[in-house]
C-alpha cells in the first residue's frame, strides 16, 4: 500500500527542489504518491485537513529558513493552528561551515511544527554541503525507509 505524501520547499538557490524532485522519483519509484509545492505564496492554510508532510528546507543567514519560507513561517506563528493531524518528516540543508547555524532552517521548522502538535516521523534528515555527498542522493537513499515511519493510517488505497 502507498503512502500519500506533500513535500513542501524552501530553497534560495534551488538545491532542495532538485532534492525534492528525486525524492518525489524515488517515493513514486517505491508505490508512493508525491506532489511537491515551493512554499512561496503559501501559509498556514497549507497544512489544513492534515496529513503527511515532507519538509525539505535549507537555511540561510544567521540560521534563518530561505526568503520564500518566511511568509509560511511567519503565517504558523501568527495563526497558530492546531497541527495535530499532521505527520511530518525534515530534510534539512545546510553547510557545517555555518558551525552555530548548522541546518537551523530545517531544525526551526521542526520546532515550529511540533509546538504546534504536529508529530514528527523519523529523525531529521540533515546534508552538509560541504561534506562532498549529493543532498539528492542522500535524501533519495534516506526517504523509502523513512516512509517506514509512518502510521499505517497515511496509507493510501
Ligand atoms: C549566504 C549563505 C548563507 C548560508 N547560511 C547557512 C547557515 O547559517 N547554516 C547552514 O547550515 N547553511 C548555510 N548555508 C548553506 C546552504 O543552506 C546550503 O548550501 C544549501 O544546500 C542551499 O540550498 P538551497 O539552494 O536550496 O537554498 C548558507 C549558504 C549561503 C550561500
Amino acid at each position: 500500500m502507498g503512502v500519500g505524501i506533500s513535500i513542501l520547499v524552501g530553497t534560495m538557490t534551488g538545491t532542495a527542489e532538485m532534492v525534492a524532485q528525486e525524492v518525489q522519483q524515488a517515493l513514486e519509484t517505491a508505490g508512493h504518491q508525491a506532489t511537491i509545492q515551493v512554499m512561496d505564496n503559501l501559509d498556514a492554510r497549507a497544512f489544513h485537513g492534515g496529513g503527511t508532510f515532507l519538509i525539505c528546507i535549507s537555511t540561510y543567514g544567521a540560521g534563518d529558513v530561505p526568503d520564500n519560507a518566511q511568509a509560511l513561517v511567519n503565517s504558523l506563528e501568527t495563526e497558530k493552528p492546531n497541527l495535530s493531524s499532521v505527520t511530518y518528516g525534515v530534510i534539512a540543508l545546510g553547510d557545517r561551515t555555518y558551525k552555530d547555524t548548522y541546518c537551523q532552517g530545517g531544525i526551526r521548522f521542526d520546532k515550529m511544527l511540533a509546538e504546534l502538535g504536529a508529530k514528527r516521523a523519523g529523525e531529521i534528515l540533515m546534508h552538509d554541503a560541504s561534506s562532498g555527498t549529493l543532498p539528492e542522493e542522500l535524501a533519495a537513499q534516506w526517504v523509502v525507509p523513512w516512509v517506514a515511519h509512518l502510521a499505517p493510517s497515511s496509507e493510501t488505497a
